[in-house]
Formats: C-alpha cells, sequence, structure tokens
C-alpha cells in the first residue's frame, strides 16, 4: 500500500492521452487539454487520508475495549517473554486491522495485544514491522500512530541490537539515550496528518530524560548492569560491514539495528514520552572474527530476554 495524497493522481492517469507537444490534434478529436481532463468515473478511487486510515483502524479496536491504553510496548526481536506478565483482554492480528500491514519477519508474530500490567492499562506490538521487509516508513509507523490515538501517552521499545561498543558483551541490555537514524529515510516526510503537529519536530529530549532516569533506578533495583548509549537504525536486511562497523564507532554509535528510530521518531513528533532499550545479542561485524545469522541473535534475545522483560516489567510497576 502506497500513501497518496488523498487529492492526488497516480503519474500514469496525469499522462494518459497527451498528444507529442508538436502533433496538431485532427479536426474531430477533443484537444489535449480535453483529454487531460480525464473523466471522474476513469479515476482510480483516492485512497483515504493518513487521519481517516488511523481513525478506521482505531474504531474497528476500540469497540472491543474495556479501557483506553496508557501505555504503549513494543517488543523486539525473540522479546516476547514480557507478554507473559501481561494480564490479556483483547488481541487483534495486524492483518485484521485496517490499512496496517502484516508482519512476516522471523520472530516477529504480528499482533497488537492489550491488558492489564501492574495495574495499568497496556497495548504491546508483539513483533514490529520493519523496513527490510519492504514496508515504507508510514507503514512501519502505523500501528504506532494507532497506539495513541487510542490513548497511549509513553511508549516503551525494545530491539535486538549488535554492540559496536567492544567493551559490552553480548547479553547485556542498553538504555538508548539517543540515536542515529542512518535509513536515509524518515516517517513525518510528506505527513498528512490532519492533526497540526510541529512539521520539523524537536529530537533533543525524544528519549525522555526523566523516564531514563527511571530505568536506571529500576535496574539498580533489579541487579541489572544497565549500558547506556547511541543506537544507530539502518534499514537492512543484510548485516553490515566491518568497515561500516568501524564507521558507525566514530560517529558514537554503541549499538546497530534495523528498527525503532522511525517508530521513536513518530512518537516524539506527536508528544509521547519514549523509554528504549536494546538487547544485545551479538558483537557487531567485525569485532569477533565470526559471521553474525539470524538464528543466533533470535536465540540469545529468547535466552536473555527473560532480565529485559523483568526490568520493563519494574518500569511499568513504577510509573
Ligand atoms: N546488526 C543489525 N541488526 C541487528 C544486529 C546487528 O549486528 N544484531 C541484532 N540485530
Amino acid at each position: 500500500m502506497t500513501l497518496q495524497p488523498s487529492n492526488s493522481q497516480p503519474a500514469a492517469n496525469q499522462s494518459r492521452g497527451v498528444q507529442p507537444s508538436n502533433s496538431q490534434p485532427a479536426a474531430n478529436q477533443p484537444s489535449a487539454s480535453q483529454q487531460i481532463e480525464a473523466q471522474p468515473s476513469e479515476r482510480p478511487a483516492a485512497l483515504p487520508s493518513l487521519q481517516a486510515q488511523i481513525d478506521e483502524a482505531v474504531a474497528s479496536i476500540a469497540q472491543h475495549l474495556k479501557a483506553k491504553p496508557q501505555i504503549a510496548l513494543i517488543l523486539g526481536s525473540g522479546l516476547g517473554e514480557l507478554i507473559k506478565s501481561i494480564d490479556v483482554d483483547y488481541s487483534v492480528i495486524y492483518a485484521q486491522i485496517p490499512h496496517c500491514q502484516s508482519s512476516g519477519a522471523p520472530g516477529h508474530l504480528g499482533q497488537l495485544v492489550f491488558g492489564s500490567l501492574f495495574g495499568k492499562q497496556v497495548v504491546t506490538m508483539q513483533g514490529r514491522l520493519h523496513g527490510y521487509e519492504g514496508n515504507t516508513p508510514e507503514q512501519v509507523v502505523f500501528p504506532l500512530r494507532v497506539m495513541h490515538a487510542l490513548g497511549a501517552e509513553t511508549l516503551i521499545t525494545t530491539n535486538a541490537a549488535g554492540a559496536i561498543n567492544a567493551n559490552w558483551q553480548v547479553g547485556d541490555i542498553m538504555l538508548i539515550n539517543d540515536h542515529i537514524n542512518f535509513t536515509g529515510e524518515n516517517p513525518l516526510t510528506f505527513n498528512q496528518l490532519e492533526t497540526a503537529y510541529e512539521p520539523c519536530p524537536d529530537m533533543t529530549f525524544a528519549y525522555s530524560p526523566a523516564l531514563r532516569e527511571l530505568a536506571r533506578k529500576a535496574a539498580e533495583q533489579n541487579g541489572i548492569n544497565l549500558r547506556e548509549g547511541v543506537y544507530l537504525g539502518l534499514r537492512g536486511p543484510s548485516f553490515e560491514t566491518p568497515a561500516e562497523i568501524r564507521a558507525f564507532r566514530t560517529w558514537g554509535a554503541d549499538a546497530v539495528g534495523m528498527s525503532t528510530v522511525h517508530e521513536v521518531i513518530a512518537a516524539a513528533s506527536c508528544g509521547m514520552r519514549v523509554l528504549g532499550f536494546s538487547l544485545l545479542t551479538n558483537m557487531a561485524a567485525g569485532i569477533e572474527q565470526k559471521p553474525i545469522t539470524g538464528e543466533h541473535v533470535l536465540e540469545v534475545s529468547s535466552s536473555a530476554g527473560s532480565r529485559l522483560a523483568a526490568l520493563v516489567d519494574s518500569i511499568v510497576e513504577s510509573l
């Protein structure tokens, strides 16, 4: 699905019937300008605006909910453990949400799960949408926009990532204090939302300083040696080369992955408080002289994910 402004027409439709500029129409033929004027019946139905798509998705879900979600959670690759603590009220797979793409990535189930966690109403993306699956940035952040429109004002997002910081170890948890969006794309480009958000939103405090402080305290209470650093997001799907990792280190990146940055940009732009964690499933390319595989990433996130789940649990409890 390609999002188009509701008043736009595909290029193919615009050029239909146009004559070369030096040709003369025959006397009984319509002029070029008459031909360009497409008949309304020939026009493909315009897609609903982004706001209308969000409204439709929200309406399809809201009727099943007992309460509005306050906190949105995004569970990255293999990090489904957290779902076990949720007292589930309702769940819906992405494919059943109007205008939402479905997830096909390994380790990503692809559903929204609503329920309560330590007395807080939460909505959880059990698995996320990725750019490397062919989704546009707008499609990647669509479920996030729906969770916000349903009421969530806080986002806690998790991912699996490679450690660029060579002093860290596989299995460590990194609190994201900033990011580098190196996907070359931004989910706010051509933002068609009718609600007037700031067109060029500030990202200085995208990762809430207050929530980060809360996370440090929760980690201490849970005996977790929390790392803290910068996440660099790429589109993928190939893992990085050792030369790329060396370059990213000089830019100040501590971890690398294929998600999160677009969701955080969209969340921050609509005023959500954001907290992000990376579970470091491998040392980034070239740090250890061995290949990186998706299966290994999933194995580590499934086995080490319970500590991150415990940390998120205790943060939600204290919110
Ligand atoms: N690179 C990119 N994405 C990842 C990695 C990595 O090393 N590990 C887990 N996700």
